[in-house]
Parts: C-alpha cells; structure tokens; sequence
C-alpha cells in the first residue's frame, strides 16, 4: 500500500532537526524521571492495601461496559466522586480515566463563541487540544506573566475563562494564583487551574492549600502522578458536573472507567493524607538537591526541578553521562519548548537517597561550569 507521502518527509524532518522521538522500555536506574513523586508506585504497604480491595471479587477488574449515560455508571463511580468532592471542599467531582481527557472534555465544551480562553504559554497540551474542540477564541500570554494577562483581560471583548497549571511540569515553578484568581475577579473572568504535578505532593493541590476552592471554577486533579494510579477529575460546581454530563464528548462517547481503578483512587488519597512523612522526605529531598548550589531555574519547593546548560551539546552530553551512570532525567527539546530553550528536567521523589543526588550534582556541575 503507498503511505502518505507526508508521513515520511515530516519524520525525516524530525530526524534531520534531532527532535525525533522514539519508544524505549522503561529504565531501571536511578529515578530522577518519572512522576512517582511519593513514590507510592513503589510502596509494597500501598500496593497490598490496594490489592485487599479486591476482596476476592474478580468482577471488579473488569471494564464499566459502555458511557456513564449507558451502562457504565457504577455505585463505586458515584461514592467515590463524592468522596473527591468532599476531600476538595467543592460541590462535585466527576472522574475521567486520564488527564488528557479531563481537560479535552472541560476546554471542548465549557466555552461558546463569544468567549475567549487565556491560557498561560505552558499549559499542558491537553488543554490546548481541548481549546482546539472548543468554539472559542484561544490567546496566549507569557508564562506565569501577570501584568500581560492584565493586558490581555483588558482588550478582550466578551467573558474570559483562564487556563494555568498550579505548578508548571516544564519550569517546576509555581502560578502565581493568588494575584491571578485576583485579577479575574476585577475582570468577572472565569479561574481554571490544572493540579496534576501538585496534587499528592501539596496533599490535595494548592488551590485548597490557599483556600481558593471558592473562587475557581474549575480545577482539574490527576491520579497518573503522585498518585502511581490512572485518572483524573474534574472538580467544580454541581452545575459544572451537569454541563460536563450533556456537553462534554469525551465524557458522553467513551466508556467509563473500570471499578478498580475508581477504589484505587479512593486509597491513595486516604493513604497519602495518613502518610505525611512521604510529603516531608520528598521535601527533605528537594532542599538537599537546592543546598548543592545547582542553577536551577525551578521553585525551591517543587519537586521538578530544571536546569539549562551553556548550550544542545552540553545538554546532550549531560544526559549521556548520567545515563552512562544509570542516571535517569529528561532531556526537554524542542518542539516542546522553544528552540534556545531546551532544558534538563530532573524530578526528585520521596525515595531518591542522599548518596544519589550527590552523584547527580557532582555529575550536572561537570556541564554547567560555564553559568
Ligand atoms: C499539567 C498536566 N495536565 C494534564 C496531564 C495529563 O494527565 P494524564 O497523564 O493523566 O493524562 C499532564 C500529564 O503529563 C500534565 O502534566
């Protein structure tokens, strides 16, 4: 069969310009990669708590059936949206299977013709995908720069919702959410914020940490992170849950999530709420990481934290001799940020020793000895 021809010269762009991604099997090494920030994926007492759940009832591992509107809305699913709810002081709480999907159905449908969506620079794809489903007008404005919102929320005609992510994955800083959720509500604009990286690491996200549950919208937490489970949740008003309930085609046209996976989501928040001492050590961690004097561009508080180098090669010459240690981070290149602006991502967990962020230091000074 003839492929598009497309198809081969867009790859081979890729491939000329180094942006080329590929799949690899998941290392095992030093874990300054993923996003097991509490490391609960690797927390026998979690995963024993989370198989106890079973009970013996092998119904549970089976898929819900069909669309929440079908067959697949089960007591399970109900219980523990409310449970979600009451743990965020919000009204309701409606479950997704991802995070991507979260977003994609919130940013398809809650915006009309008339209205404009501002989304921080960085916000995560998922949102700009969903703006793309949306009959709405997308604007960027620089990131976490609140006087370019300001200027933007005064030129734009028509009401405005604001899309930000409480702490950012590809800068490990924070939005500044007080003074935006401040400056919506001097324009009657609409505050959505996107938890994903904060919630579990700052227990239930930071909008509930400054006591901003009441004046956002729309907040959406994900379980794929701190978590180590899938899924994700819209959190909001009753009427936000009923307009996602008629609107939103991914909640509508796609099956609902397996049981297990909802009770699961239950545990975690409960084990991680009795379990402050993973927040603690991760922040132990993360002060140990920052005492080293790394220039680091992120929040001193956040778990991701990222670092630029002199240039590509010293960037790329980094990864590999981490690698070559068994040293595990993420090189961060364009497209996904901006040409000039590649960076190491290097996310610190619960779990990483002392002896391995010296060795991760010792290895990163190596290649930013000319900042
Ligand atoms: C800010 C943000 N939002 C949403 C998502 C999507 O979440 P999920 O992985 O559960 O689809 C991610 C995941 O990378 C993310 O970083």
């Amino acid at each position: 069969m003839k492929l598009p021809d497309h198809w081969s010269n867009d790859l081979s762009k890729r491939q000329h310009r180094g942006e080329y991604r590929s799949l690899s099997l998941s290392a095992i090494g030093i874990d300054f990669l993923s996003n097991d920030y509490l490391g609960l994926a690797q927390n026998i007492k979690f995963q024993r708590d989370l198989l106890q759940l079973l009970h013996g009832d092998s119904r549970l591992l089976t898929g819900a059936t069909g669309s929440r509107l079908l067959s697949g809305n089960s007591l399970h699913c109900t219980q523990t949206e409310y449970f979600i709810a009451q743990k965020h002081q919000v009204e309701s709480a409606t479950l997704f299977p991802s995070g991507y999907k979260a977003n994609l159905a919130l940013f398809s449908c809650i915006a009309g013709r008339n209205h404009t969506i501002l989304v921080d620079e960085y916000i995560h794809r998922s949102v700009h995908d969903g703006c793309r489903l949306s009959y709405a007008k997308k604007k960027k404005f620089k990131h976490n720069d609140v006087s370019h919102l300001e200027d933007l929320l005064s030129k734009t005609k028509g009401r405005v919702f604001i899309a930000v992510e409480s702490l950012y994955s590809m800068d490990g800083d924070f939005a500044p959410l007080v003074e935006i959720v401040t400056l919506a509500e001097k324009y009657s604009a609409w505050v959505i914020v996107d938890e994903a990286h904060a919630i579990g690491v700052f227990n239930r996200g930071l909008v509930n940490e400054y006591g901003l549950q009441d004046r956002v919208l729309a907040r959406v937490v994900t379980y794929g992170k701190a978590f180590a489970l899938q899924g994700a949740a819209v959190l909001g008003s009753s009427t936000l849950k009923n307009y996602l309930i008629n609107f939103a085609s991914p909640f509508i046209y796609s099956t609902a999530m397996p049981d297990f996976q909802i009770l699961c989501i239950e545990e975690a928040y409960q084990f991680i709420e009795q379990h402050p001492s993973l927040r603690k050590d991760l922040q132990h961690n993360i002060q140990y990481f920052r005492q080293h004097s790394v220039h680091s561009l992120s929040d001193d508080k956040s778990p991701i934290q990222v670092v630029q180098f002199p240039s590509l090669d010293h960037l790329h010459q980094a990864v590999g001799a981490l690698k070559e240690e068994g040293i595990y981070t993420c090189a961060i290149r364009a497209p996904t940020v901006e040409v000039g602006y590649e960076r190491l991502r290097i996310t610190l967990h619960q779990f990483n020793s002392a002896s391995e962020i010296d060795q991760l230091v010792s290895i990163i000074k190596n290649y930013q000895h000319e900042y």
